[in-house]
C-alpha cells in the first residue's frame, strides 16, 4: 500500500511539473502573424503630422492598426484555430501602453478558447526609442522591460508554457501528442540585464536551454518546430544585415540534427520562404503591410499545409503601400520606371512576385531599368530572383526516424 501511495505521489508530482498539451486534435490549425508594431492611439493623438509621417515610413499602416486587429480577431473567432502565434515586434517601440492595449485586444481570442503565444522582437523590450508624439515634440513614456513583458503577456503564452527559460523570454508549448513548439527569444534579452540590438542572436544560456528542449522533444517522440523573431535563412541578398540570426548556419545544423521541419520568423516585414540546410524558414510579412496577411497552418504527423490569407479594411492597403514606396524612391524621376519598381516592390513584399514576372516584363519601364546600371536595376533583379510563391508551402514528413 505504501508503495502504491508513493507511486501515486510521484505521478502527481511528475504531471504537476508540466502544462498539458494545448490540444487533443491530431491535426492542428495554427495561425501565425508578425510585426504588428501596435502603437496606442493616445501616444500620438495630439500630433498632427504623425499620420502623414507614416507615409514616409516603411509601409506599415500604423494608424489603421485598430481596424486591422479588429478584423484579424473577427477572422480568428470564425476560423477557430488551436493556436495563434505572433513572431515579435508586437509594439511600435516598446511602449508599455501599446503592449497593454494590444494584450487586452488579444485577450478576446482567449475568451473564445483560442490559445495565443507571443514572443518579443527587437522593438519590444528595453527600447530607448519608446516615445510619445506630442503636438510639437516627442515626450517620454513608460517603456517595457523583460519582466513587464512576461507579466503583460502572461495569459498569452507564458502561463500555458510547458517550460520557460529563466534567463530570457523563451518558452516551449506542448501542442499535442506529436508536436512541441519552441518559442525563442532571439533578441537575446537576459532577464537580468538589458540589451537593445536589432541583430538577432541566441545567448549561450538560451542556446543551452534550446538544446535541452530539443532533447526533451526527441525523448517524448515529438517533432519540435520553432517560432522566433529573427530569420534563420537569408531572405534577400540586399536585405541581409541585421535580419538573419547570428550563427544561423550552426543553429540550422542543430535544428537539422533534431529534425526541426520549419521555423516561423518575422522581422524582415517581407513574406518569404527560404531553406537553409533543409530547414524551411517561413518569414511572415507584417500584418500591417499590404496585403495585411497572416499564415494558416494545418499540420499533423504526416504533413503540413501552409497558406496565407489577407484582411480587407476601409482603406486600400495596396494603394497605401504604393504611396509609401513612391516616397521612398522619390529620386527615381522617370515615371514609367517608377511604376515598375513600385509594383515589383509590392509583389515582392507580399511574397508573390514569382507569379507576376510576365506582367512586370510587359510594362514599359521594365527594359529601361535593366539598361541602367544602378541600385534600382540591382534591386529589381534581386526581387526577380524569387522563383517560388512564398504564400504557400506543402511538406510531407518521413516518419521513419521518429
Ligand atoms: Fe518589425
Amino acid at each position: 500500500m505504501k508503495k502504491l501511495v508513493c507511486l501515486f505521489l510521484c505521478l502527481v508530482l511528475m504531471c504537476g511539473c508540466q502544462s498539458p498539451s494545448i490540444s487533443t486534435n491530431e491535426t492542428l490549425k495554427i495561425v501565425v502573424a508578425s510585426d504588428i508594431h501596435y502603437f496606442a492611439k493616445d501616444l500620438y493623438k495630439d500630433c498632427e503630422w504623425f499620420e502623414e509621417s507614416m507615409l514616409y515610413g516603411d509601409g506599415k499602416m500604423v494608424t489603421y492598426a485598430d481596424e486591422i486587429l479588429d478584423a484579424f480577431i473577427q477572422k480568428m473567432i470564425e476560423l477557430k484555430p488551436d493556436l495563434v502565434v505572433f513572431t515579435g515586434d508586437l509594439s511600435f517601440n516598446g511602449e508599455a501602453q501599446s503592449h497593454q492595449e494590444l494584450a487586452k485586444k488579444l485577450q478576446q481570442l482567449k475568451e473564445h478558447d483560442i490559445v495565443v503565444a507571443v514572443i518579443p522582437g527587437n522593438h519590444d523590450v528595453d527600447n530607448i526609442f519608446a516615445k510619445g508624439y506630442g503636438k510639437d515634440d516627442y515626450f517620454d513614456v513608460e517603456g517595457t522591460n523583460a519582466k513587464d513583458f512576461k507579466d503583460i503577456y502572461k495569459n498569452l503564452g507564458y502561463e500555458a508554457a510547458m517550460n520557460q527559460h529563466k534567463e530570457s523570454l523563451s518558452y516551449s508549448l506542448s501542442l499535442n501528442d506529436d508536436y512541441t513548439l519552441i518559442l525563442l527569444d532571439s533578441t537575446a534579452h537576459e532577464l537580468t540585464g538589458s540589451t537593445l540590438d536589432i541583430g538577432g542572436y541566441l545567448s549561450e544560456s538560451t542556446l543551452s536551454w534550446l538544446k535541452t528542449e530539443l532533447e526533451k522533444a526527441k525523448k517524448q517522440g515529438k517533432k519540435p518546430f520553432i517560432a522566433m523573431h529573427h530569420n534563420l535563412a537569408v531572405h534577400n541578398e540586399l536585405l541581409n544585415n541585421g535580419y538573419t540570426i547570428k550563427d544561423n548556419e550552426s543553429i540550422a545544423q542543430l535544428f537539422l540534427d533534431y529534425q526541426v521541419p520549419f521555423v516561423l520568423s518575422g522581422h524582415i516585414h517581407c513574406q518569404n520562404i527560404k531553406q537553409i540546410n533543409g530547414i524551411y524558414d517561413i518569414a511572415s510579412s507584417s500584418l500591417l503591410d499590404a496585403p495585411l496577411q497572416y499564415g494558416v497552418i494545418d499540420i499533423n504527423s504526416q504533413q503540413m499545409d501552409y497558406h496565407c490569407e489577407s484582411l480587407q479594411i476601409s482603406k486600400n492597403a495596396n494603394d497605401y503601400f504604393d504611396t509609401v514606396a513612391r516616397h521612398k524612391m522619390e529620386d527615381m524621376k522617370e515615371e514609367k520606371k517608377l511604376d515598375v519598381l513600385v509594383k515589383a516592390n509590392r509583389y515582392y513584399f507580399a511574397g508573390v512576385i514569382s507569379q507576376h514576372k510576365e506582367e512586370l516584363e510587359s510594362m514599359e519601364g521594365y527594359d529601361q531599368i535593366l539598361n541602367d546600371n544602378d541600385f534600382y536595376k540591382n534591386y529589381l533583379l534581386s526581387m526577380l530572383k524569387e522563383e517560388i510563391d512564398s504564400t504557400s508551402l506543402h511538406l510531407v514528413f518521413d516518419d521513419s526516424n521518429k
